[in-house]
Order: C-alpha cells, then sequence, then structure tokens
C-alpha cells in the first residue's frame, strides 16, 4: 500500500497522472542483471513496455539491450545510448525506411518474421552495402496459457516464420553475401505465470537447435523472447517476478551449445510493478443497481482494462482508516461504455476529491494511451530518492 506520507504529497499533483517509483524499477533492475549475469544470460528490454525516457534511462544505465519494433524504438534506443550491437529489432512489418536506419546503425539483429522479409532485408543491405544479421523468428505452436489477445505463438498467430519456409530462408541467407545468419528467435506470448509453458519452449528451441545443425548451420544466439507475467492481484506481496525461478527453467532445459548465447527480450516483468495511476474521484453516482466511483482518468489513460478486460489493483489511498467498505463500479469519463477498470470492486467508501491507485500500470499502459475525446497529455510524477 502507498504510505500515507506518500499520499499526502501526490494530493498536490495534477490528476490523472502516472506515478513511477523509480526505486522499484532499480530494485528490479539490479535483482534481473544478478539473475541473468550468474547464468551469462543477455537481457533485451522490450521498449514497447514503457518507453517513458527516465525510466529507459536507467534501464540502459544498468546495461540492459533494447528490443525493439518500429524504426523510431531503434532510434530512441540510440539515443539513450544503448550501444547497436545490443539492439534487436522484430515485427511482422518492418518497412524499408526502417530497415535502411536499422542497417546504418549496424544493430545486432533483425528478427525476420517471414521470407518476403528476408528478401527484402537483403536486397536493401546489398544497396546499402551493409551486413545485416539477422535471426529467424520461429512459430513455435507453443499455447503460452494466456490471453488470446498476447498469443503470438500458435500456428494461426501472423507471427513468426512457418517451419515450412525455412529452407527458403536459409537458401535465401546463403545467397545473399550481406546477410548473415547468427540465430533463431522465439516469442509465445506474454503475461505466462506457468512457468511449464517455458519448459515447453525449450523443448521447442533444442529440436530446432537441432534441425539447424544438421542441415549445417552452426548458430551463435538463442533468443526466447519475453512473456515473463507479473502479480496484478497482490502488488504488494509480490512486487517483484520471480526472475531466478524463470531464468532457472532455461538453464535446466535449453540444451544450448557451449559457444552459443541465450538472449531474452524481457518487457512487462521488468516495469509493470514501478507504475501506478493516480487518479481523483470526480464523482460518486448511485445508479439503480450500483454506486459507480467516476474518475478522471478513463481508457485513454489506461486501455488494458477496455482491451482486454485485463484486472489491476485499485486502491482509495485518501481513504480514513476504519472507513466502511462499499462495493463500487469504477468508471471513467470518456464516452464507451468499455471505458471501465472494474465492476463491484470492495473499497474504503470514496469521497469526491479521493485519490485512487491503479496498480501494476508500468507496463502497455502509458505507452498506450491516446488523445481520444481531446485529451490532456500524459502527466507523471517520479519518486526517486538518490
Ligand atoms: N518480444 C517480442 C517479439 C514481443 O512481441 C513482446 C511483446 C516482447 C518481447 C515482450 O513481452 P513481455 O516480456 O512484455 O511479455 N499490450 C499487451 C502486451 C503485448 C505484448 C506484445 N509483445 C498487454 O497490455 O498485456
Amino acid at each position: 500500500m502507498f504510505d500515507p506520507n506518500l499520499t499526502r504529497q501526490l494530493e498536490g499533483v495534477e490528476t490523472p497522472f502516472y506515478y513511477y517509483d523509480l526505486d522499484l524499477l532499480k530494485r528490479t533492475l539490479e535483482t534481473v542483471k544478478a539473475a541473468a549475469e550468474k547464468r551469462n544470460f543477455h537481457i533485451h528490454y522490450a521498449y514497447k513496455a514503457n518507453y517513458n525516457e527516465r525510466i529507459l534511462h536507467w534501464i540502459n544505465a544498468y546495461g540492459f539491450g533494447a528490443d525493439c519494433v518500429s524504426g523510431n524504438e531503434v532510434k530512441k534506443a540510440i539515443e539513450i545510448g544503448v550501444h547497436p550491437d545490443k539492439i534487436a529489432f522484430a515485427g511482422v512489418g518492418k518497412t524499408d525506411k526502417e530497415i535502411r536506419y536499422a542497417l546504418q546503425q549496424e544493430i545486432f539483429s533483425f528478427n525476420v518474421e517471414s521470407p518476403e522479409e528476408l528478401l527484402v532485408i537483403g536486397e536493401l543491405a546489398v544497396q546499402e552495402q551493409r551486413t545485416a544479421r539477422i535471426a529467424l523468428r520461429i512459430n513455435p505452436n507453443v499455447d503460452a496459457q494466456t490471453h488470446h489477445y498476447i498469443t503470438t505463438g500458435l500456428d494461426e498467430n501472423k507471427f513468426g516464420i512457418m517451419p515450412g519456409d525455412l529452407p527458403e530462408c536459409i537458401a535465401v541467407a546463403k545467397a545473399n553475401p550481406y546477410l548473415e545468419l547468427h540465430g533463431i528467435h522465439f516469442h509465445i506470448g506474454s503475461q505466462i505465470l506457468e512457468m511449464n509453458v517455458f519448459k515447453s519452449l525449450c523443448i521447442k528451441v533444442n529440436e530446432w537447435n537441432r534441425w539447424f545443425e544438421e542441415h549445417g548451420i552452426y548458430l551463435r544466439t538463442l533468443n526466447v523472447g519475453g512473456g515473463l507475467g507479473v502479480d496484478y492481484k497482490q502488488p504488494d506481496e509480490f512486487p517483484l517476478p520471480d526472475f531466478d525461478a524463470y531464468f532457472s527453467v532455461f538453464e535446466q532445459f535449453l540444451e544450448k551449445r557451449p559457444n552459443q548465447e541465450v538472449h531474452f527480450e524481457i518487457g512487462r516483468a521488468i516495469v509493470a510493478q514501478c507504475g501506478t495511476l493516480i487518479s481523483k474521484a470526480l464523482y460518486i453516482k448511485k445508479g439503480i443497481k450500483k454506486h459507480f466511483v467516476i474518475l478522471d482518468a478513463g481508457m485513454t489513460e489506461l486501455m488494458r482494462p477496455a482491451l482486454y478486460q485485463a484486472y489491476h489493483a485499485i486502491e482509495n489511498i485518501s481513504a480514513k482508516t476504519g472507513a466502511v467498505q462499499l462495493h463500487y463500479d469504477i468508471v471513467g469519463p470518456i464516452c464507451e461504455s468499455s471505458d471501465s477498470f472494474g465492476k463491484e470492486v470492495l473499497l474504503p467508501e470514496v469521497h469526491r476529491g479521493d485519490l485512487l491507485a491503479i496498480r501494476t500500470a508500468g507496463a502497455y499502459g502509458e505507452v498506450m494511451s491516446s488523445r481520444y475525446n481531446l485529451r490532456d497529455e500524459i502527466r507523471h510524477y517520479f519518486k526517486e530518492t538518490d
């Protein structure tokens, strides 16, 4: 829970805003770094989860690379100071302009998603007279057992190369001296809490690793993507995901060859917990069947509940101790019925002007915000002790 001193500080800040606890972010980064380093794993932070510059600054300061999904994210990583050798560029729809830019920056890896894309990267590499280091993203057909909107590694998904297309990709890579095939890449989905899913992924990666060997290709890198989930239900009890348990699955089940590097692209698990959306109760509206708390934040600031029915813990951080507990539907001001943060939420009685904290909103929160209804730009408040 928020400490009361903090609530007092926040009371003067114009709402709604994202509150980022940079102390917690640093603690998370230390934990991930220690857990990865002892296994010699390489981490690329997935920029799509949150590209707030103060957050990126610290992620880079701890030495993490970048996993980017647009030319602008690659550019942002370069501006933040990430060494191009640590930048991976994924995505099913890379434009010529984005590919040229990334070639000029000599990034670590293009994670290629189709034979058609590989041909284009090859042609542009020749034109630019630069080597394109490539990893083939394979669709492994592993069920991530998560929300279907954030599942990416099934046959029916648009992501990755279908196994049947791999021989063609290898032929294209071999025929073009400007293409350097260094690895294979996988990403099966996000918010994965079941560690067995990662074990299934390892088994698939091993199969493909062997398949490439049998085809006379030695892979320098295995990139297993991201996807580690966080505890949205009990943000105080489990403030950090169990990175050790996660990495140890790969340590145990991934059959890497002596000189092979293992790469990860972690987004949510690094930033989710350090972000909270703070919003003010504008009105307590007594409907016929229920009470609504109408907030000054809506789906424009945090879209996850409206888009995926995602759960975020909500607290009334202005509540007085001993206040009566009531059920509320917590909604925003946007002209859409899906503009809701939670139904039948039990909270200490809410009064107009109270601050509500919508927790674990640091990943895929601010980055997915919009100006729909011509809303204000997102505001921020950072907690940083040193
Ligand atoms: N690598 C690739 C290729 C990805 O597509 C993603 C996420 C990641 C890494 C990072 O995954 P993470 O560690 O954050 O799970 N907007 C959704 C999540 C979309 C995830 C997209 N890809 C949400 O709010 O839940």
